[in-house]
């Protein structure tokens, strides 16, 4: 029975590598000029957090924070680079590999965050998001305990600290 799968599967895996090859070929020839084209890192947001957070981290007047523009501000701290990963939507997300989410949040900063995110943001690395996703934030004051941890982070950046965050603890 296995066998006869086996063999009706293998010319089909064949066919299938020979079409997506001629396609590959059709649909260079066809690319549209100046048509969007994502990295691997710009889908992963796409999928996992656009639904909430909007394709541009627009996410308009939701319960959804903005990350646009405004999710740098958290940077200026350690305690807030942290936050930001231990959000529930960063901490517990589908994106599993811990450098994959690195490279969302750092996308998520960096482009997203725009000038809100302080000149000498250092880039989360896998290492961080590891250690820090293993602990969810789940507290009754939420929303509290965010607009502290973001009124420490503002003075500090008010202060001047560039976000030259130091590593894992
Ligand atoms: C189901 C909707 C949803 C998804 C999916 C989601 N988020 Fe969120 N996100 C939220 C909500 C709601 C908050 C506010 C905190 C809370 O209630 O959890 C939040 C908070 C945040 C924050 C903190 C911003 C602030 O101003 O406090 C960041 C950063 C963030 N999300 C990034 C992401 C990233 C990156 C992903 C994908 C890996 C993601 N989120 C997926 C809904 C979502």
């Amino acid at each position: 029975m296995l066998r006869a799968v086996f063999r009706l599967a293998v010319p089909a895996v064949a066919a299938c590598a020979t079409l997506a090859l001629a396609g590959g070929v059709a649909r260079a020839a066809d690319a549209v000029p100046g048509a969007t084209s994502l990295n691997p890192t710009q889908v992963a947001y796409l999928s996992h957090c656009g639904g909430c957070h909007g394709i541009a981290g627009v996410s308009g007047p939701t319960f959804v924070p903005m990350l646009r523009d405004s999710v740098g501000s958290f940077a200026c701290t350690d305690e807030g680079r942290k936050y930001l990963v231990q959000v529930p939507g960063v901490s517990m997300s589908l994106i599993r590999d811990d450098q994959q989410l690195a490279d969302v949040m750092n996308f998520v900063l960096i482009d997203l965050g725009g000038k809100s995110t302080p000149p000498g943001f250092k880039p989360y690395t896998a290492a961080e998001v590891h250690e820090w996703r293993q602990h969810p934030l789940s507290m009754p004051d939420f929303m509290a305990n965010r607009a502290h941890v973001l009124e420490r982070s503002l003075a500090a950046c008010h202060r001047g600290n560039n976000g030259a965050a130091a590593t894992v603890k």
